[in-house]
This record gives structure tokens, C-alpha cells and sequence, in this order.
């Protein structure tokens, strides 16, 4: 399949190519596009065979549920029950990185939820979504634009090198703001219960109901008692080929221990990536060094997490080597997903 591709920027919209874009969506076929967290790949959420394509391009599990992006308020269009505290969080943290979970209406097939009797609910800020949403006419289903397994694409370089090929067109625009997958709240259940953490963080989140809580199965590798409730929350996710280790602890002790792991690859002649910060990159004499950005803006580590974890593979590095992050705020994002990335492989100081 030859895939077409328009960059453009928030600030200046391709109108017409967001028409074309989004009568493809129409036509049952797949658009790549940018959003504020990570770039999706979306198909009309109504429409079975179209869903089915995203399943076959990305080489996702069947039993995975796609989040369907909205440009509109009225959650009871694709939701057969509205409780306030959906409505609420919908209306102070739309458009935005937040998910929520809510039972699905019967327009909603079971393709789109694999299955399931809920449905997640976006509507992304990035105006490129939007717009193609709106000019779509249709929500839009859509996971991130990464072959399965692989680390989320942030920029649209990583949805070409992954998706080239395999689906119609592929709109770029800037390199995504949050750099992680949105917050998913589920919204079923009360208290609700975050089943993704994200850039709508859990200090916001109680900002607006105290109870909410992190489904405590995301934080630990998952074993047979407790299973994540958010079925893609289960896989080996967000990893680069070479395997990443992580190492926590007091950060004196963190850059000796990383310095002294690197020596003894090196000696075993293999080439090590580490993941540092712009406070400690100078203290890494050897290896692949590469900084997330300041460990005193947790924003700017999130957004260059997943590309830095594919910058490494391009290097070719045999091991990744990771410091770890403060679980506050959108740390508790960051260190999900990088325990993720490194199968939980933690060594704590
Ligand atoms: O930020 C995002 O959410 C991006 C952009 C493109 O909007 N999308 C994204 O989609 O991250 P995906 O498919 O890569 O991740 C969706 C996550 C999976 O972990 C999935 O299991 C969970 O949300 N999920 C979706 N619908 C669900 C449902 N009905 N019940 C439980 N978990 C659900
Ligand atoms: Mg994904």
C-alpha cells in the first residue's frame, strides 16, 4: 500500500489535507496522526472492518481495546451511563491527556472494545486531531501509532519507520508535547480508579474527587493475583530491542553503580546506552550517554522518554542503562512506563 504523507503544524492547518485525511477515516481506512501525548493511528470507531485494519497494521492482541477520540462534550452519545463524576472530570481536563472509561453504548462494536462492555473515551487538545476528528464527522479509534510492543512514537520519523507501508496516510506535526499515553480513569467503578497513569496526573485527578486511586496491579510486575485492569497495561510494553535496567536509589550511589555496571560490559566488549539527566550526564565517562532532560522538570523527561529509548536502539547498544525518577506528579508516568520498558529488571540501592 503506498501511504501518504502531509506535515503541517498546529499553527497552520492543512485544510485541505485534513479533508482527504479525514474522508479516508470515512472510507474505512487508517490515518496516523499527532496528538498532545504520543501520535495515533485511527480508524472510524463505528466501523468493524476499519477497526479491525489498526489490529493487522500495528500487530496488536486481539484482546486489547482501542480508546476512541471525540471532538464533542456529549459523552451519552457513545456511553450508556454518564455518572457526574465523568461529566466533571470531561469538562476540567478535556481536551486533554485523560481517558475515561465508561460503559459502552450499543453504537460502539465490540471490535472497537475488544470484547469488553466499556469504552474509553479522548478528546485530544493537539488542534491536527481535532480538526481531523471533526472533518472525519465520525470518533475516531485510535492507539498509538507504534508496531505492537514497540515504544510509543512522539515524533512522525517513528510512525514512517514503523507504519510506512501498511496504512493510507500519515499527518505529522510536532513532536508531542506530553510525550506519554494519556491518563485512563476508570469510571465504571466508584471511587474511579486509574488504570494508566498519564499527563493528567493523580495530585489533579484528586483535585477533583479525593477517592480516586491507582489500580495498585500497574505499579509491580504483573503475577496471577494481581492482574491490571486495562488489558494493554499487561504486556511487555514500550521497549526498545535492547533490554534497559534501572537502577534507584540515592543518586551519588546511582552514578557509581551505573559507572561500575557500564566498566563491566565494556569489558565484555558490548555496547551500553545509559539514560541520564542533565544534572548527571558530565559523571559518565563511558557508554552511550543521553539525558532525558532536568530531573527538576519531570515534564521534559516524559516527553523524551520513548524517543530516547529508540535513539539508543539506533545506535546499536547492547544494554540500556537507566537512572530512576521520583514518583510524584508525572513521575509516577515516567517510572510506569520505564519499569515497563525494563520488565521491571530494578536494582534498588
Ligand atoms: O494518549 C493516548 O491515549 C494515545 C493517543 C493516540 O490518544 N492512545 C493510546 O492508545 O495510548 P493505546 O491503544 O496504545 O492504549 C490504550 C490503553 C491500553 O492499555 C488499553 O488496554 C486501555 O487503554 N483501554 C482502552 N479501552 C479500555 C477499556 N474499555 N477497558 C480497559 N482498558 C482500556
Ligand atoms: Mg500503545
Amino acid at each position: 500500500m503506498e501511504t501518504k504523507i502531509t506535515i503541517m503544524h498546529e499553527d497552520g492547518l492543512d485544510m485541505d489535507a485534513l479533508e482527504e485525511a479525514g474522508y479516508i477515516i470515512r472510507k474505512g481506512g487508517l490515518v496516523a496522526f499527532p496528538t498532545e501525548t504520543v501520535y495515533g493511528l485511527g480508524a472510524n470507531a463505528l466501523d468493524e472492518a476499519a477497526v479491525k485494519k489498526i489490529f493487522e497494521a500495528k500487530g496488536r492482541p486481539q484482546d486489547n481495546p482501542l480508546i476512541v477520540h471525540i471532538a464533542h462534550f456529549d459523552l451519552s452519545a457513545y456511553a450508556k451511563e454518564v455518572p457526574p463524576i465523568a461529566e466533571k472530570l470531561a469538562k476540567t481536563f478535556w481536551p486533554g491527556p485523560l481517558t475515561i472509561l465508561l460503559k459502552k453504548a450499543d453504537i460502539i462494536p465490540s471490535t472497537t472494545t475488544a470484547g469488553l462492555d466499556s469504552v474509553g473515551l479522548r478528546m485530544p487538545s493537539n488542534k491536527i486531531a481535532r480538526t481531523l476528528i471533526e472533518k472525519a464527522g465520525l470518533p475516531i479509534a485510535a492507539p498509538s501509532a507504534n508496531i505492537s510492543g514497540r515504544p510509543s512514537p512522539t515524533e512522525v520519523s517513528r510512525c514512517i519507520e514503523d507504519l510506512s507501508g501498511k496504512v493510507d496516510y500519515i499527518i505529522g506535526g510536532d513532536k508531542s508535547e506530553v510525550g506519554l499515553e494519556s491518563t485512563v480513569v476508570d469510571c465504571t467503578v466508584t471511587p474511579p480508579c486509574v488504570l494508566r497513569p498519564g499527563g493528567i496526573t493523580l495530585e489533579m485527578l484528586r483535585d477533583i474527587n479525593h477517592d480516586i486511586y491507582i489500580d495498585p496491579a500497574i505499579m509491580m510486575k504483573s503475577d496471577n493475583n494481581l492482574k491490571p485492569k486495562a488489558p494493554g497495561m499487561k504486556y511487555r510494553h514500550y521497549a526498545p530491542k535492547a533490554p534497559v535496567k534501572i537502577i534507584k536509589g540515592d543518586l551519588q550511589k546511582t552514578i557509581e553503580k551505573i559507572n561500575e555496571i557500564v566498566q563491566n560490559y565494556i569489558d565484555r566488549n558490548m555496547k551500553v546506552g545509559i539514560m541520564a539527566t542533565e544534572e548527571t550526564k558530565k559523571y559518565y565517562p563511558l557508554g552511550e550517554v543521553v539525558s532525558l532532560g532536568s530531573r527538576y522538570n519531570l515534564q521534559s523527561i516524559a516527553q523524551n522518554l520513548f524517543e530516547t529509548l529508540r535513539t539508543l536502539d539506533d545506535r546499536g547498544v547492547d544494554v540500556i542503562i537507566s537512572e530512576a525518577f521520583e514518583e510524584k506528579g508525572i513521575g509516577i508516568a515516567v517510572m510506569n512506563r520505564l519499569n515497563k520498558a525494563a520488565s521491571f529488571d530494578i536494582t534498588t540501592l
